[in-house]
């Protein structure tokens, strides 16, 4: 049993994930529990399923937790993929409540952040230098950027308008599979969606992740932009792990 242990679960539009996490190895310690999203998805029955996942796994230590919104403080400042009631809620009190838990041993972050934390601490070096972009494809597309390994929080650039639409309507993993496109049809858009946000951010790197990543060799090579993108390491569950790390080391935003 190693003894750098960490519990994340990360929250999204469709399932709640939650497992108990290696810090040292930056990988999942057994399975993964992933409960449905509740519909709608409400901040008490969110967290009624938060407690189900932490008692599960008889868990009694600090909880690191992904929200699909922007988190300043604990509190959730938008809600794209979850109810709106969300907005304005100090999140990281309710589930700590929830829990019984102290404040402190409850760290709330973006779910895009969480993953980007987590690549940088277990993933590819060399993307602890310069300026590196982290974006999740999935329900919508979220968004972590690093300069050198520190993160700036809540950047949201699955948002920026690109040709007229909200980037994520068109270019999420979702509008795939909603609109039957296949991954060359997918891949143009996502080009298309990642020239814009490369002429505004300029960074060296690009990592993509999200649950589509898993099939990256489908559509990342039909890539043709300025910038180098390479698959997330962690796939999947990289929100897991980099909400564990985040609850281990301290939030300070
Ligand atoms: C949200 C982001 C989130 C992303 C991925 C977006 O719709 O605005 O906060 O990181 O989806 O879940």
């Amino acid at each position: 049993m190693t003894a750098n242990r960490g519990f994340g679960i990360d929250i999204g539009g469709s399932g709640i994930k939650g497992a108990l996490v290696d810090l040292d190895k930056g990988e999942l310690i057994g399975d993964r529990l992933r409960i449905d999203t509740p519909k709608p998805s409400t901040p008490e029955a969110v967290a009624d399923v938060v407690a189900r996942i932490v008692e599960h796994f008889g868990w009694d230590g600090p909880v690191g937790i992904t929200l699909p919104a922007v988190i300043k403080k604990g509190v959730a400042q938008t809600a794209a993929n979850i109810d709106p009631s969300w907005i304005g809620l100090d999140a990281g009190a309710l589930f700590a409540e929830r829990l019984g838990r102290d404040i402190g041993d409850v760290a709330m972050l973006n779910d895009a952040d969480a993953a980007g934390m987590a690549e940088m601490r277990f993933g590819d070096p060399a993307a602890r230098k310069g300026v590196v972009a982290l974006l999740t494809f999935g329900t919508g597309i979220g968004s972590a950027l690093f300069q050198n390994g520190s993160l700036m929080p809540n950047t949201e650039f699955g948002h920026i308008e690109v040709d007229g639409h909200d980037a994520e309507k068109k270019a999420a993993a979702s509008a795939k599979d909603n609109e039957g496109l296949s991954y060359p049809d997918w891949a143009k858009r996502v080009n298309r969606y990642l020239t814009v946000l490369e002429n505004l951010i300029w960074p060296d790197l690009f990592i993509v992740g999200g649950g589509v990543s898993k099939k990256s060799h489908k559509w990342v090579p039909l890539l043709d932009i300025r910038t180098p993108v390479i698959t997330a390491s962690l796939l999947n569950n990289a929100g897991i792990v980099g909400a564990a790390a985040a609850a281990k080391e301290g939030l300070s935003h």
